[in-house]
């Protein structure tokens, strides 16, 4: 007879009471990762009534979140004070804690290499802080987006290694987390989560603790399933904002306005979703993701061509944006040597203040190469790292304005106003439709 597990000498008893502690609220809710994943979510808990714990090997966001200081756009100073003094949230660098927790989520990045291969090393760090710690009936669940196999190749032996069993000792789940950042309409309470268990019985009682702060659980079939239902829809955008890229620059060859276009077929009341052109993708999702399944996939000995081509048009698309600027100014008799060029919004889109892998990054560095000057105003992001180089946001009067030989409009922020932009400005060149509805001056701008 195969030896029993732990688990099952306790007739099951360990996973019953998490599951009541669940149903309960009075389990504890441990979060690694306190960024703009984890934090959104250590508050939801913590609101729904759950006391969390919130893990980061960042000393700095610790130190603001005790304060009462949020550097999300998305949480206000007196919502995550509120909570952080209620005692539902606290945060630490002390992972020792993680014993005490019942649950535990994983939410650190997941980069790409500098060969642009997924680059696990955060997930594995996260997981040997949890080893040590791993005791009978926790819950784990990673919400990394990852490559299909991660939870199994990769977390699961990881924490067996410990001496207890995903499945039977403790629960292992995969749960993409799906935020998006400064979405007004679907906070993180209106979206509903996917959630795939080593074992049925770690879905379950993942799902039952989603259910506190999502309006719905799917449960899918295994973690692989859940992973790949994150890729599925992060390179659904991918391919259709290349798509809608390469349709900006044959409506600019053949002469018609593509903002007009994607309105228009917009009517339709089905078959068709709008996706809009820009200045190239951003953000710590929409870039990356996709080449985690091209990655993955490869390995299996399948070429994914939607994925690489939409990669290849989406990440021309800075220096096309700069190749309109020198045109632009070629008009002018003006070289972009020695122009000087405002960008407008740095984050890599509207009303956020993440500006990594921003596509304004690429444009900056590309001005400068060609001897341009370059300032930037974005009231989200302060500062900007360009190159090693640290440059900061000018403030947006008048003689900004007055002074660039061209208004760049990188991300459409909801707080600039635009008409006195078009205004004042020599020219401008608006690569998000930002000026749809500035009436005059429409001469003087240039769109994508
Ligand atoms: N940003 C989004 O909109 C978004 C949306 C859905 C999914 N995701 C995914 O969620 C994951 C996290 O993304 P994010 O944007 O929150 O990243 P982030 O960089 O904002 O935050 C990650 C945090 O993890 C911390 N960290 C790193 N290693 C750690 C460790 N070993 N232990 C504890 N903390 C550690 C970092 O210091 C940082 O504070 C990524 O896989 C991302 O693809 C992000």
């Amino acid at each position: 007879m195969p030896e029993q597990t732990a688990w099952e000498r306790s007739g099951g008893l360990a996973s019953m009471s998490l599951y009541e502690r669940i149903r309960t609220q009075s389990a504890e809710v441990g979060i690694m990762g306190l960024g703009y994943v984890g934090l959104t979510e250590a508050i939801e808990f913590a609101r729904s009534g759950f006391r969390v714990t919130g893990f980061d090997v960042d000393v700095n966001r610790i130190q603001h979140i005790r304060a009462g200081r949020s550097y999300l756009v998305d949480i206000s100073d007196g919502d995550l004070g509120g909570t952080v003094e209620s005692g539902k949230l606290r945060a630490t660098d002390d992972f020792s804690l993680l014993k005490e927790m019942d649950v535990v989520l994983i939410a650190v990045p997941t980069p790409l290499s500098k060969t642009k291969a997924p680059d696990l090393s955060y997930i594995i760090n996260a997981v040997e802080a949890i080893r040590p710690r791993l005791r009978e009936g926790q819950l784990i669940i990673l919400e990394s987006t990852t490559y299909p196999g991660t939870t199994t190749e990769v977390v699961l032996p990881a924490l067996e290694a410990a001496g207890l069993k995903a499945g039977s000792d403790f629960h292992l789940c995969f749960s993409p987390e799906r935020i998006n950042p400064g979405d007004k309409e679907y906070s993180p309470g209106r979206i509903p989560r996917i959630v795939g268990g080593v074992t049925r019985a770690c879905a379950d009682v993942a799902a039952e603790l989603y259910g506190w702060v999502s309006p719905k659980v799917v449960v899918v079939s295994s973690p692989q399933a859940a992973e790949m239902v994150k890729l599925l829809e992060n390179t659904f955008r991918a391919v259709n904002i290349g798509l809608v890229n390469e349709v900006a620059l044959m409506c600019r060859s053949l002469g018609v306005d593509v903002w007009e276009i994607i309105d228009a077929a917009a009517t339709k009341p089905f078959g068709f979703m709008p996706f809009y052109p820009g200045p190239g993708l951003g953000g710590h999702c929409i870039p990356i993701d996709p080449l985690y399944l091209s990655w993955k996939a490869r390995v299996h000995g399948f070429e994914p061509r939607f994925i690489d081509l939409a990669t290849q048009v989406n990440n021309a698309m800075p220096r096309f944006v700069v190749s309109i600027l020198v045109e632009v100014l070629n008009q002018r008799e003006r070289s972009l040597k020695g122009s000087m060029i405002l960008l407008l919004g740095a984050s890599y889109k509207r009303d956020v203040n993440d500006a990594r892998e921003s596509p304004a990054l690429e444009i900056i560095s590309e001005l400068w190469k060609r001897g341009a000057k370059v300032s930037y105003h974005d009231p989200y992001v302060p500062t900007l790292e360009v190159e090693g180089r640290s440059i900061h946001s000018q403030v947006l009067d008048d003689r900004i304005l007055k002074a660039a030989d061209c208004v760049l409009i990188v991300t459409d922020h909801g707080c600039i106003d635009y008409s006195r932009v078009a205004e004042l400005a020599a020219t401008v060149i608006d690569t998000r439709n930002a000026t749809r509805s500035v009436r005059q001056y429409g001469e003087k701008v240039v769109k994508l």
